[in-house]
């Protein structure tokens, strides 16, 4: 770690805001829109996510549609094959989100992302969903992560 980042993570640690938006791409927020990605520690892009440790995930979006329930669905993507990757709680309303999720209104998903110790140290792109009622994607979005 340089000394740049490692002081960007220092703030981060002392609770400042440190969290800089996560570079994204939209994969099909068909009833959605996503605005912001944040992860936290994530100091350079992109994000490096170190084994054994936990990341904060903040995305701001608004809902193109009402939905009593939200589910996120998470799959690590390796060489083009998508990987579920589980995370502590899928239950979108539990994660900061009150339900029923109303039209146009914006809301902040925010959950932690726990990286195993066991994974292996690649490079591979995070796809993450949220899905409504109906299955369908609240929002869809990839970033690429480093596991170190
Ligand atoms: C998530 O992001 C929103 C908008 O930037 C912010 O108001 C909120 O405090 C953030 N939540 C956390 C847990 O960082």
């Amino acid at each position: 770690m340089d000394a740049r980042s490692g002081f960007v993570v220092v703030l981060c640690l002392m609770g400042l805001t440190c969290a800089i938006p996560v570079k994204y791409v939209d994969c099909g927020s068909a009833s959605g829109k996503v605005t912001t990605v944040d992860i936290n520690p994530c100091p350079s892009q992109p994000c490096q996510l170190h084994k054994g440790s936990s990341y904060s995930v903040n995305v701001t979006f608004s809902s193109g549609v009402a939905t009593q329930t939200s589910t996120a669905v998470v799959h690590g993507v390796v060489a083009g094959i998508p990987i579920p990757f589980s995370i502590p709680n899928c239950d979108g309303c539990k994660s900061g989100i009150q339900c029923p999720i109303q039209k146009q209104q914006t809301y902040y998903y925010q959950t932690t992302l726990p990286v195993k110790s066991e994974y292996p140290s690649l490079k591979l792109v995070v796809q993450w969903e949220l899905r409504d009622d109906d299955k369908k994607d609240l929002f869809c979005i990839k970033f690429p992560v480093q596991l170190v």
